[in-house]
């Protein structure tokens, strides 16, 4: 049977917890939870199972999808799953959703494939509004800094990616704080300010806090978003007992199965008590830890399955921390 227009958002979409948090001094106002394609959408997945992820994420209030050209695997295919998506459901709900995507990291052969050049950019969005089916994004980003070409020339093409209308804000991925300065202020000047920046952000991981990423983007007015925010599952009850066969330590490369020392294991099970104590499921308590800071615009979530996510779609009931739990949680990790 041909499912298309078959799709209708729930109604109460807007009448549930999520919130929307405005993105830096900009006009516009992000989920507090993003959905993110990175994994679980390429065309080795089930596209039932990813159709049934990016349904219960809008009918529960996520608006933010968050691609980029090279998901998969294959290269493109995440793109080219949401594109389907977009025929077959979203496409009358277009103004309702915030589409990101990015380009920088490895995409296709020769000189032209990855990096931070204008040649790449413009033909990577080209191709991604293709795969999509899509006349523009809502935010392309650069995905990674690129130390051999001139600063200069990837902000120019984002910004001139603006001019053209391919995509409605720009923003940064990866970027060396040291960067921050010249890049908010470049694009400042040609009136394309960069709307955020996406850096990996977690309790394991708190590099943007502690390097003063999260500081420079706040005080300039520029959004943040967090990525891998559950450390690509740790931060869950996934990995408590044992790798589960399906789970993505299990299935790929990116999640390295020498993190799970005993020391480790320990200590996710006391966060999970602790996640317990506070009527939480630890990937619940893991997103909240990020969202109680207000720096934080929005927090990009994967899920291989509609009911992990409605699982961390609760973490936006409880966002409040008392001192004593931070402090507990900085034991724990210690
Ligand atoms: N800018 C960048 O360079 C960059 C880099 C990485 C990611 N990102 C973005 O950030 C998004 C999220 O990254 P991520 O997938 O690493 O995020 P994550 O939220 O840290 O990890 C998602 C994984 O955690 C597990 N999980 C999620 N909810 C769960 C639950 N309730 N219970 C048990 N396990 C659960 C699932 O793993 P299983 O598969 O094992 O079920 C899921 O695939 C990406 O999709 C992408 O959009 C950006």
């Amino acid at each position: 049977m041909d499912a298309r227009n078959l799709y209708k958002a729930a109604a109460g979409r807007y009448d549930g917890d999520m919130e929307y948090r405005r993105c830096g001094r900009s006009g516009v106002k992000l989920p507090l939870l993003s959905l993110g394609l990175w994994h679980n959408f390429g065309s080795v997945d089930n596209l039932e199972n990813c159709i049934e992820i990016a349904h219960c994420a809008f009918d529960n209030g996520i608006t933010c999808f968050d691609l980029a050209n090279n998901y998969g695997p294959m290269y493109g295919s995440a793109e080219e799953t949401f594109g389907q998506i977009m025929d077959k459901s979203f496409r009358p709900y277009r103004d309702e959703l915030f589409i990101t995507t990015k380009a920088g990291y490895d995409m296709w052969p020769g000189p032209y494939g990855e990096w931070g050049s204008r040649k790449y950019l413009m033909s990577s969005l080209d191709q991604s509004l293709k795969r999509m089916k899509l006349d523009y994004v809502d935010l392309f980003y650069s995905h990674r800094y690129d130390p051999d070409t001139p600063l200069e020339e990837t902000l120019q093409a984002l910004v001139d990616i603006v001019r053209q209308g391919k995509a409605l804000y720009v923003g940064i991925s990866n970027y060396p704080v040291d960067t921050l300065d010249f890049v908010f202020e470049y694009m400042k000047q040609r009136d394309v300010p960069c709307l955020i920046y996406q850096g990996k952000y977690n309790m394991l991981n708190r590099e943007p806090k502690d390097s003063g990423i999260l500081d420079a983007c706040y005080s300039n007015g520029v959004g943040f978003t967090a990525f891998s925010p559950l450390a690509q599952g740790l931060l869950t009850n996934r990995y408590l007992n044992g790798i589960p066969a399906d789970s993505r330590m299990a299935r790929n490369f990116f999640l390295k199965k020498d993190v799970l020392t005993d020391d480790f294991v320990e200590s996710m099970r006391a966060l999970d008590q602790m996640a317990e104590q506070r009527g939480q499921a630890l990937s619940e308590m893991s997103l909240a830890w990020l969202i109680r800071q207000p720096e934080v615009t929005s927090v990009i979530v994967g899920a291989s399955s509609a009911r992990q996510l409605k699982t961390n779609l609760n973490a936006v009931r409880n966002t409040s921390f008392s001192e004593s739990e931070l402090e507990r949680i900085d034991m724990i990790l210690k």
